[in-house]
């Protein structure tokens, strides 16, 4: 079974109050939504395996480690997971990034496919898949289907906030997928909205409405 991991660092905590607020604008939300995507990445990268290399200083010669294994990727679930990734590359710029597009179709919630990009070598790339709300857990189930159709074996979610329905469809489905999350909230509503949440995340992010 998956980690499931709450990021509880008190500034993730409370930069993630203020965007919860509605009172907040958007530049804010976008602005809390990067820096708190840069601290979620700081755990997500936690484990990433060391090699010892020999390095010279100005001062003696010494070995010293560097990041080893597979490399990096960022793929954002559009439009709201966009919001994630410059947080990330900050931490990593040499990550390359994918693109899913999905949105949810208002009436039946199950999401739609509009957009795949994805690195031509995804399938020797530690993906983090990134969108700020996990709901009902479709689109991230979804997203992570597309990838792993492509050959990718490495996944990891990395959400904003989501609640006990989404995270146990996510494990359910794909057991294999660590997810990295600052909230779990109470539940979803009758229009499959978190509770207590944060709202429309893309249209926060995006000041669509
Ligand atoms: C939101 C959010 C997730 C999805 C979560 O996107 O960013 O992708 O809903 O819901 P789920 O877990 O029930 O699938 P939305 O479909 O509203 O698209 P948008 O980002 O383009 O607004
Ligand atoms: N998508 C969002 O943006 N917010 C929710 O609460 C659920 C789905």
């Amino acid at each position: 079974m998956s980690k499931v991991v709450v990021v509880d660092h008190p500034l993730v905590q409370h930069k993630l109050t203020l965007m919860r607020d509605k009172d907040c604008g958007n530049k804010d939300f976008r602005e809390l939504l990067e820096e708190i995507s840069m601290l979620m990445a700081y755990e997500v990268t936690r484990n990433l395996p060391l090699e010892e290399v020999e390095i010279e200083t100005p001062v003696a010669k010494c070995k010293s480690k560097i990041i080893a294994g597979k490399k990096l990727g960022i793929v954002p679930i559009l439009r709201a997971g966009l919001g994630m990734v410059d947080g990330v590359m900050n931490l990593v710029p040499t990550a390359k990034v994918g693109h899913i597009g999905l949105y949810r179709d208002p009436e039946t919630h199950m999401p739609v496919e509009y957009y795949c990009k994805l690195p031509y070598d995804v399938d020797e790339r530690d993906l983090i898949v990134v969108d700020p709300m996990l709901a009902t857990g479709g689109s991230a189930i979804a997203a992570i289907d597309f990838i792993k159709k492509r050959g990718c074996k490495s996944v990891t979610l990395m959400c904003l906030v989501g609640c006990p329905e989404g995270v146990k469809a996510v494990q359910e489905a794909h057991p294999d997928v660590d997810l990295y999350i600052a909230a779990i909230d109470d539940h979803l509503n009758e229009h499959k909205y978190i509770v207590p949440g944060l709202g429309d995340a893309g249209d926060r992010l995006f000041g669509t409405k």
